[in-house]
């Protein structure tokens, strides 16, 4: 099994916090669609003929496109791949772009799952972080993608924007969690280099949030999650049962995926390759048959990385038959040397021929990761 994952790398405006590669350039969206097709039909042989189990539509905002546009490049997609009957298939978007008849029209294609992104249901956070919908407006998205008859919907929430308390995220958790999603995905905000939000942290503008309150807002959320009846199957992603992310959980399960669009990454198991991170660059080499991305042939020490990287985050953890099997001796060896500080301090628990993080562990789980990294 096989994931597609298109990126539409479009904005109606860009938020403060936000480094993934968008513009707000809506002009170029026609020949941008001629160019991602162009683009499927180049590399139809990338997934060697597997069926697909999952397409994911990210962003950017993919809700910027209309019903004509995702028709296009599921008409490319489905004649050029044998897409599974049971597929996952997402968009990502945002509220104010969900309206009732935008909705009904997403539900005749074969979106099955929506994965919208409120970040926070406070009409001061979201106009402090730039995001263009109102706290009503991300109610209402949800309400009325359940009215058109999405019963898969994700909302994606942000904990320690600025200024916020533990008060103001426990009312945040409060309001997505009445709203009977089956998945939520929920970031710490991090301040990245060159965005806005990082000058005004230069500046002295914002109220960053201390770890401390951050480490308590994560166990919040775990714990308001858990009662819930949600999964926290990976460190940011919490899902009901049999609503787990099928095509993050390919990511994780070192699945094939190729990534459409610029700055989209594909992986075929012995390469990782990504598309230049620019719109006009990128419809210009597509359409000139020039190179439109750079490849790198992954080493043994580079999939034990990942591997590692991603399993430890997940609630499955990281396997060390498998791990063996598929690294040899010596990266296992490598890895139990150095796990076992994390073990003595209890920071990852071993149980079933797994390694899990413990709940202390996963605030720190970006140090226990370099930790095993292999360079
Ligand atoms: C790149 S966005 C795309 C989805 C959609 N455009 C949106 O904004 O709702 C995917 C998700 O990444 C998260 N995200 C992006 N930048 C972040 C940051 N600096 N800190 C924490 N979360 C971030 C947000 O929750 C966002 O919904
Ligand atoms: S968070 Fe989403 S809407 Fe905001 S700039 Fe990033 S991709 Fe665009």
């Amino acid at each position: 099994m096989a994931g597609i994952y298109i990126h539409i790398p479009f904005c109606k405006q860009r938020c403060t916090y936000c480094d993934f590669y968008t513009e707000v350039a809506p002009q170029f969206i026609p020949k941008f669609i001629d160019s991602m097709v162009k683009e499927l039909k180049i590399r139809k042989d990338y997934l060697q003929n597997a069926p697909i189990s999952t397409i994911y539509f990210g962003g950017g905002t993919p809700s910027i496109l209309n019903r004509e546009q995702f028709s296009t490049i599921f008409d490319a997609v489905y004649n050029l791949h044998t897409v599974a009957d049971d597929a996952e298939i997402t968009f990502e978007a945002n509220p104010d772009d969900l309206t009732p008849d935008f909705l009904v029209s997403m539900r005749s294609l074969p979106f099955n799952r929506i994965s919208i992104g409120i970040q926070s249901f406070d009409d001061q956070d979201l106009s402090r972080i730039n995001r263009r919908h109102t706290s009503t407006q991300a109610v209402n998205a949800v309400k009325d993608a359940q009215q058109a008859g999405f019963g898969n919907i994700s909302v994606d929430l942000i904990y320690g924007l600025p200024f916020q308390t533990l008060d103001d995220w426990d009312r945040q958790l409060d309001m997505a969690l009445s709203l009977q999603v089956q998945h939520i995905s929920a970031y710490g905000l991090t301040y990245e280099e060159g965005t806005p939000l990082w000058k005004q942290r230069e500046k002295g503008e914002t109220a960053p949030v201390d770890d401390m309150t951050m480490n308590a807002m994560y166990l919040l959320l775990r714990e308001k999650t858990s009662l819930k009846g949600f999964e926290a199957y990976e460190i940011s992603n919490f899902a009901l049962p049999d609503f787990r992310s099928r095509h993050n959980s390919s990511y994780w399960k070192q699945e094939t995926y190729l990534g459409i669009g610029p700055s989209a990454h594909s992986y075929d198991l012995i390469s990782r390759q990504w598309n230049i991170a620019s719109i006009s660059r990128y419809v210009e080499a597509i359409n000139t048959n020039q190179p439109f991305f750079e490849r790198e042939e992954l080493t043994l020490n580079d999939r034990y990385n990942d591997f590692v990287m991603v399993s430890l985050r997940t609630s499955d953890g990281l396997d060390m038959q498998f791990l063996e099997r598929e690294f040899g001796t010596e990266l296992a060896g490598y890895c139990l040397r150095n796990i076992k500080t994390f073990m003595d301090s209890e920071k990852v628990y071993y149980a079933e021929g797994k390694f899990r993080l413990t709940t202390e562990g996963i605030q720190i789980s970006n140090l226990i990761l370099i930790q095993l990294m292999k360079v």
